[in-house]
C-alpha cells in the first residue's frame, strides 16, 4: 500500500482535484495491461460481468408468491449467548415453479434462515459442514473478534476430506500444510500456505458478540478461492441485529417489515444452477472461463430465492431491508404503478445502521453487498393496483425484480422520524492520523487474469495494510472498473468521491462502497473494536476470488 504518513504532530493531508484520478487515466492504465478482458472492459465501463442464459423455459415474473426466510430458533437461551445450530448440507430445493435444483444449503433453505440478535446479547452459531468441500462462515457486517470472522484458510472440513487433521472445536494450526487439500490453483503454491490457520471440523462454533449497530447483516461462505460458487450454490442468509432504540421510534414492523435478498442465478438444462466453474466440484482448482472473469451474472432474478416474486401488501408504509446477494450484479432500484407513476425510496439506513435523518431516492443504485434499509408508501395506491420494482440496469427479462399487489386500505401508524438516530461516529478528515491510497485494477497473475490491490493478488501470509487500534485513518480507494470494496469490521463514512461530495445514497455508515468506473473514492474509519487480522476486499465474487482481497492487521 503506498501510504502517506503525516507524521504524529501533523494532520492528514486534503484531497486537491490534482491528487484524484480521471477516467482516461484508470483506464488507461487497464488497457495498457494488454488483456482482453481489461481492454473489453475499457470499452464497456458499466459492463460488471457475463450473463449465462438458462436452458430450463422460466416462469413469467409476478407470477411466485414472495417468501420469506425462517427466523432460526435458539437451541438455547440460557447462559451468557444465545445459541443456534446450523447444518450447511446438499438438498434439492425449488426455485423456478416444477424444477428441481440441487443447491448447497444452510440448513436445506435457500437463503439460509435469518438470524435475529439484539445489539449487545452475544451469540454462538455452530455450524456442521455436511457438504462435500471446506467451509468458512463469515458474519458480514459483524464487528467480530479476528477469530469467528471467517478468515478465508480458517476451514471447517467435512467429514473424511483428504489428508485432514481433525481437531475439533479447540483449532489446529496448519503450520505449511496445503490449505484447501488442493493442487496448483490460480494462486500458485505461494498462497495456499498459511500458517495462521486455524482449521477445524466438522463443526465449529463461531461467537458474535454484536456489540454493534442495529442493521441487517448477512453470512455467507468465505472459501479462498471458491467463495463466488459457494455463495452462487446457496451459501447465504440474513441476519438482522435489532435494538431498543430502534424498536422505539414506530417504523413500519411486523408484516409491514420485509427482508429482501436480491440475487441473479442461472439454471442447466437439469435443473442445477449453472456456473463457469474450471473445477465444477470446487476442490480443487479455482476460477471461472474466460468470458465470465469480470463476474458472474444470470438471466434470472430471485427475491429471497423467488423469480421474479409478487407480494401482497396493505396501502400503508412498508419498511424495505433490501441486500444485493449477487456476485457481480449491480441495481439501479425504481418502484413504478403500472400506469407509469415512480414511488419514491425513502433511505433510512445503510449497511450499517440508521442514517441521521432519512434520504429520498427516485433510483436507488446497489452494488454487491450492499444493503439499504428504505421505506416506501404505498397508501396513495389504490387497492387491487400493481407497484413493479425494476432494476433500470437490466435490460430485458433481468429488468424486472418483484412486484407488490396493494390488497386493501389499512389505518398506518407507522411513521418515518425525522431524526433517526443521534450516534453515529463523527469522525472528522483532521482526525485522521494516516491518509492511504489503494488501488483496485485489473492486471496479471500467476501467468493468467487477475484482479489486483496495488498491484498485487491474495496472499494469507502477506501483511498489506496494518494499523494501530484506535488509529482514525483515511483511505483513498482508486479502482479501473466497478469494484464494490468491503472492510471487515469496521464501518466507514464515505467523505468523497472523484474529489467532490459523495452521492446521495453515500450517507449514514457503510461497510461496502460502490467504486466507479474511473473513480477515487475517499472513506474515513476509526480501527477499534478488535485487534487481529481481517481482510479487506472487493465483493465482486468473482473478483474476490481471483486475487482482489488483502489483509488488514490491527495492532
Ligand atoms: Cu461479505 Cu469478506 O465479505
Ligand atoms: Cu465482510
Ligand atoms: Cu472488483
Amino acid at each position: 500500500m503506498s501510504e502517506q504518513d503525516d507524521g504524529r504532530s501533523g494532520h492528514a493531508r486534503g484531497v486537491t482535484r490534482r491528487q484524484t484520478l480521471g477516467i482516461g487515466g484508470a483506464l488507461g492504465l487497464t488497457a495498457a495491461t494488454g488483456l482482453a478482458t481489461a481492454a473489453a472492459l475499457a470499452r464497456r465501463p458499466s459492463f460488471t460481468g457475463d450473463e449465462l442464459r438458462s436452458a430450463v423455459p422460466l416462469p413469467p415474473a409476478f407470477q411466485v408468491p414472495l417468501p420469506i426466510p425462517a427466523v432460526l430458533a435458539p437451541v438455547s437461551t440460557a447462559g451468557s449467548a444465545n445459541r443456534y445450530e446450523i447444518t450447511q448440507r446438499e438438498a434439492t430445493v425449488e426455485i423456478l415453479p416444477g424444477v428441481r435444483t440441487p443447491m448447497w444449503t444452510y440448513g436445506g433453505t435457500f437463503p439460509g434462515p435469518t438470524i435475529e440478535s439484539r445489539r449487545g446479547r452475544p451469540i454462538t452459531v455452530r455450524h456442521r459442514n455436511e457438504l462435500p468441500v471446506p467451509t468458512v462462515v463469515h458474519l458480514h457486517g459483524g464487528r467480530t473478534p479476528a477469530s469467528a470472522d471467517g478468515y478465508p484458510t480458517d476451514l471447517v472440513l467435512p467429514e473424511g476430506w483428504p489428508d485432514a487433521t481433525r481437531t475439533g472445536q479447540g483449532g489446529h494450526s496448519m503450520g505449511t500444510r496445503d490449505m484447501s487439500g488442493r493442487g496448483m490453483g490460480a494462486h500458485g503454491r505461494d498462497a495456499m500456505h498459511d500458517p495462521r490457520a486455524v482449521v477445524t471440523g466438522p463443526t465449529r462454533g463461531y461467537t458474535f458478540p454484536l456489540n454493534q449497530r442495529a442493521t441487517l447483516l448477512w453470512y455467507h461462505d468465505h472459501r479462498m478461492d471458491f467463495t463466488a460458487p459457494a455463495i452462487w450454490r446457496g451459501l447465504a442468509g440474513l441476519h438482522i441485529v435489532r435494538d431498543d432504540t430502534e424498536d422505539a421510534l414506530g417504523l413500519p414492523a411486523g408484516r409491514h417489515e420485509l427482508p429482501l435478498m436480491i440475487a441473479d442465478r442461472a439454471f442447466a438444462a437439469d435443473g442445477s444452477l449453472d456456473y463457469p466453474s474450471l473445477d465444477p466440484t470446487l476442490r480443487n482448482r479455482p476460477g471461472v472461463r474466460e468470458p465470465y472473469l469480470a463476474g458472474v451474472l444470470g438471466d434470472v432474478i430471485l427475491v429471497n430465492g423467488a423469480p421474479w416474486p409478487v407480494h401482497e401488501v396493505e396501502a400503508a408504509r412498508y419498511r424495505l431491508r433490501i441486500l444485493n446477494a449477487s456476485n457481480a450484479r449491480h441495481y439501479e432500484l425504481e418502484v413504478l404503478t403500472d400506469d407509469g407513476r415512480r414511488i419514491d425510496l425513502v433511505q433510512i439506513g445503510a449497511d450499517q445502521g440508521l442514517l441521521a435523518a432519512p434520504v429520498t431516492h427516485r433510483l436507488l443504485p446497489m452494488a454487491p453487498a450492499e444493503r439499504y434499509d428504505v421505506i416506501i408508501d404505498f397508501a396513495g395506491v389504490p387497492v387491487g393496483a400493481r407497484v413493479r420494482v425494476v432494476n433500470r440496469l437490466g435490460s430485458g427479462r433481468t429488468r424486472d425484480v418483484m412486484a407488490f399487489r396493494v390488497a386493501r386500505k389499512v389505518t398506518d401508524r407507522s411513521r418515518i422520524p425525522r431524526v433517526l438516530s443521534r450516534d453515529l461516529p463523527t469522525w472528522r478528515r483532521s482526525d485522521a492520523t494516516r491518509v492511504r491510497e489503494i488501488s483496485f485494477r485489473a492486471g496479471r497473475m500467476h501467468g493468467g487474469h487477475g484482479w489486483l490491490i496495488d498491484g498485487k493478488p491474495f496472499d494469507p501470509a502477506r501483511s498489506d495494510v496494518t494499523v494501530r487500534f484506535g488509529d482514525v485513518e483515511v483511505w483513498r480507494l482508486i479502482a479501473d472498473v466497478h469494484h464494490p470494496v468491503h472492510l471487515h469490521l469496521v464501518g466507514f463514512h464515505v467523505l468523497a468521491r472523484g474529489g467532490g461530495r459523495p452521492l446521495r445514497h453515500d450517507a449514514g455508515l457503510k461497510d461496502t462502497i460502490s467504486l466507479r468506473p474511473g473513480e477515487s473514492a475517499e472513506i474515513i474509519t476509526r480501527f477499534d473494536g478488535y485487534r487481529g487480522r481481517y481482510l479487506f476486499h472487493c465483493h465482486n465474487a468473482e473478483h474476490e476470488d481471483m486475487g482482489m482481497m488483502a489483509n488488514l492487521e490491527i495492532v
